[in-house]
């Protein structure tokens, strides 16, 4: 092995990591290993030829040309987040959706892609790391430009054209994480996140992207995670309580089975993904210090206790291309509402469950607390997007059959209109298709979706006894 000066003075010559001055230490399986720390840098500060983007390419090429059983192919790869395809093969099917483990799962998914690629690429080694694509700046809403070349191995025909040829982008609405990371519970934070931006983004890309099944198939697929992988770490920067649910013995020692560089299996559980920088050896380009969490150092600083506070008596909500309202009574909890508005340790969100459509409808729709004027006015009255992904579409079944659940966080001027004692209030849904050239779209639905339960529940916030 080379040692980390000789490897160092090696990557600064090929150019192709942006930092490689810290030293970090792996820790897995308890094997110690001194490496230079890998940056996860910004796709949108790269050109076509960043070393980055070469490396990818040639390792997708490699991949695609091994043979399918051979757990480092591309299709294989790709299997395990979702197939269709049978036999079913070692750890195919097995990603995390609607569940305390989507953070960590698809943590543990990455890095072992992110080794296999070094490996397939051959020419970088330990230097090449995943890059993000951060949607979220008003300056990245396209497709990341190399993706759309259609003579790259990073190009996908099947996705919505308008993301291919260029002229689309992400609506504000899609990609807006601030709802997420106003939640201090892990559980409400990650699932706000997993619908809100995540499977928005996921549906605004469409083709592969947009289908559970085939997701993992598109490049792009690997980025949008490395930027969901990046806002956990920002999730939990923000403090302020925000923890990993470190006292659910579960996740901390339940194995999830990946495959290594040279193809041998390898099992890792949360508590091994808990420090990206110390135990996988890679940081964010541009992110805050790491929070430090240790799986047998536990110090929760609250617990969380949820309530459903009203289950609307609503018969179910159907969804299509023209905006639909309904009217949530709020006779019964009107006592309730303005001191949850005011507390510092409860907060109220809206809840969706039992979501199901026959097919995936390619379309998002905007989840508004106001009638359809306030939602077309600003983003005020704005809750999310309910995004179809992961779960809930029936077509995927075979992958999970469970009906999708979507979780708001309800704040600023919508909780203030629910405090204002309000007989009643709109509940608004209006479908959003990607922008095109900057502007608004009609989308059409390709299958309807249907909302059977609507509530409102309390989440309070208790000092926690550990
Ligand atoms: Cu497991 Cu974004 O999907």
């Amino acid at each position: 092995m080379e040692d980390p000066i000789t490897r160092r003075g090696f990557l600064k010559a090929a150019g192709a990591c942006a930092s490689v001055t810290l030293l970090g230490t792996s820790l897995l399986d308890g094997v110690a290993l001194a490496a230079p720390i890998g940056v996860r840098r910004n796709v949108g500060g790269m050109s076509a030829t960043d070393p980055v983007i070469l490396t990818y390419r040639k390792a997708i090429k490699a991949m695609q040309a091994l043979p399918v059983t051979d757990p480092r192919s591309w299709s294989y790869q790709a299997a395990i987040h979702g197939t269709v395809a049978t036999p079913v093969q070692t750890a195919w099917n097995t990603c995390e959706h609607g569940s305390l483990f989507f953070w960590p799962w698809h943590r543990m998914y990455l890095y072992w892609f992110e080794r296999i690629v070094r490996k397939m690429a051959g020419d970088c080694d330990a230097c090449w790391t995943l890059p993000y694509w951060d949607w979220s700046s008003p300056s990245q809403r396209q497709l990341p430009a190399m993706f759309r070349d259609t003579t790259s191995e990073l190009y996908v025909q099947n996705r919505r054209q308008a993301m291919n040829d260029g002229t689309g982008s992400l609506p504000p609405s899609y990609v807006d994480y601030g709802a997420a990371f106003s939640a201090v519970d892990f559980a409400s934070a990650s699932a706000s996140l997993e619908g809100t931006p995540h499977g928005a983004v996921h549906v605004g890309i469409g083709g592969w992207m947009g289908g559970v099944n085939t997701a993992a198939q598109d490049p792009i697929f690997y980025l949008h995670h490395c930027n969901i992988d990046r806002l956990w770490n920002l999730w939990l920067a923000q403090g302020g309580g925000r923890s990993n649910p470190l006292g659910d013995a579960n996740w901390k020692t339940r194995k999830s089975t990946f495959f290594d560089e040279n193809g041998f299996e390898v099992q890792m559980t949360s508590c091994q993904v808990l420090r990206a920088a110390e135990q996988l050896n890679y940081v964010y380009e541009g992110e805050p210090d790491q929070i430090k969490q240790y799986c047998e150092r536990i110090r929760l600083p609250w617990v969380f206790e949820r309530v459903v506070l009203i289950r609307f008596p609503i018969p179910p909500i159907v969804l299509e291309a023209r905006p639909v309202s309904v009217d949530l009574s709020l006779a019964e909890v009107r006592g309730r509402l303005p001191s949850i508005a005011r507390s510092d340790t409860e907060t109220l969100f809206l809840e969706l469950e039992d979501v199901e459509a026959e097919r995936p409808p390619g379309i998002v729709w905007e989840v508004h607390l106001g009638d359809r004027a306030a939602a077309q006015a600003d983003g005020a009255s704005l809750l999310g997007t309910l995004a179809m992904f992961g779960a809930g579409i029936k077509s995927d079944a075979h992958h999970d059959p469970k009906p999708a659940r979507f979780v708001f966080p309800i704040r600023g001027a919508a909780l203030a209109r629910l405090a204002s004692d309000p007989a009643q209030v709109p509940l608004t849904f209006v479908a959003r298709g990607v922008l095109v050239d900057g502007k608004q779209t009609e989308p059409e639905p390709q299958a309807p979706v249907r909302i059977g339960r609507v509530s409102l529940v309390v989440e309070t916030r208790k000092a926690s006894s550990t």
